[in-house]
């Protein structure tokens, strides 16, 4: 397999996978590589449906915008557990095999929940993003802190999964994982919250084996094109009449430094593209 393999993963919901998943795939594409995606929410398939909607919409306006291939995943009808695992991680290996003969880099969007088959493709994961929502709540996944002398006091589950998958990968590709962790939707004002979480997860990523990278802040526009299968790397291109704001500005600059951070090879030398 040739390409590169970025899972998007955190078994909480809502976390902003997809969105980064979607911003992600688009600026790749943007750069001149080829990407395949693949969907393993079989149930929600979001970035599927993104996808979808970014077809109809070429269909639709006759505009030419850069596609990824994708694949979702496809449930099994097995009743047995054991089953429906082997035939799902056979399908999502058979997609992997599929995308990475052809592809530069291979998106994986993991359901928010613990599914077997998101653990499986953990595995793969040259490099694992997980966006998190500025919450202690959501933190507590990663690390469990004391609410007194606010240290860590032991992994979160997510964490404590992500190290024993890291040992399984080893064993199995005998490669590493490059987690990084990012925070998803901040506000623009500095509320105490937000505050304390800044000053947390820097300690945090030194002992839980992840390092922090820049997340996407809290703007309409990442969640205002899906119907459209747009993103704000899409606004500019010649055909598609949407006004470009100061907010809409931020928020590609946004993805481009998410980008720059994930160290991907050969990215950084191609950000002048999108
Ligand atoms: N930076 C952002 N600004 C504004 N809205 C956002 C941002 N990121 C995500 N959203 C919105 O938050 C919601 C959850 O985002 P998303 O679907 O990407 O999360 P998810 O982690 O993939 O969820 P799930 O676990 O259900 O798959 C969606 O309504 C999405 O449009
Ligand atoms: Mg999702």
């Amino acid at each position: 397999m040739r390409s590169h393999v970025v899972v998007i993963g955190n078994e909480k919901g809502g976390s902003g996978k997809t969105t980064v998943a979607m911003h992600l795939a688009i600026g790749l594409l943007r750069m001149g590589f080829r990407v395949g995606c693949v969907d393993l929410d079989h149930r929600q398939q979001s970035l599927g449906r993104y996808l979808a909607n970014r077809l109809a919409w070429v269909e639709r306006s006759g505009v030419s915008l850069p596609m990824p291939s994708v694949v979702v995943v496809s449930p099994s009808n097995s009743d047995l557990r054991s089953e429906a695992l082997a035939e799902e991680t056979s399908g999502f290996n058979r997609a992997l095999a599929e995308l990475g003969g052809t592809c530069d880099f291979v998106v994986v969007d993991c359901p928010g929940a613990d599914a077997p088959l998101a653990r499986h493709a953990h595995t793969y994961a040259d490099t694992l993003i997980t966006p998190i929502n500025d919450s202690l709540l959501d933190l507590d996944l990663l690390g469990q802190l004391d609410p007194v002398t606010w240290e860590l006091k032991r992994a979160g589950i997510y964490s404590s999964l992500v190290w024993e998958l890291r040992q399984e990968r080893r064993k199995a590709h005998k490669s590493g994982i490059d987690w990084v962790v990012t925070r998803s939707r901040l506000s623009a004002l500095a509320d105490r919250n937000k505050i304390k979480l800044a000053e947390v997860l820097p300690q945090m990523q030194r002992v839980l084996g992840f390092r922090l990278a820049e997340g996407f802040g809290e703007r309409v526009i990442y969640r205002y094109m899906f119907l459209w299968g747009l993103t704000v790397l899409d606004l500019g291109q010649s055909g598609i009449a949407m006004e470009m704001t100061r907010s809409h500005q931020s928020a590609r600059e946004e993805v481009c430094s998410l980008l720059a951070n994930l160290w991907l090879p050969r990215v950084n030398e191609r950000l002048d593209r999108i």
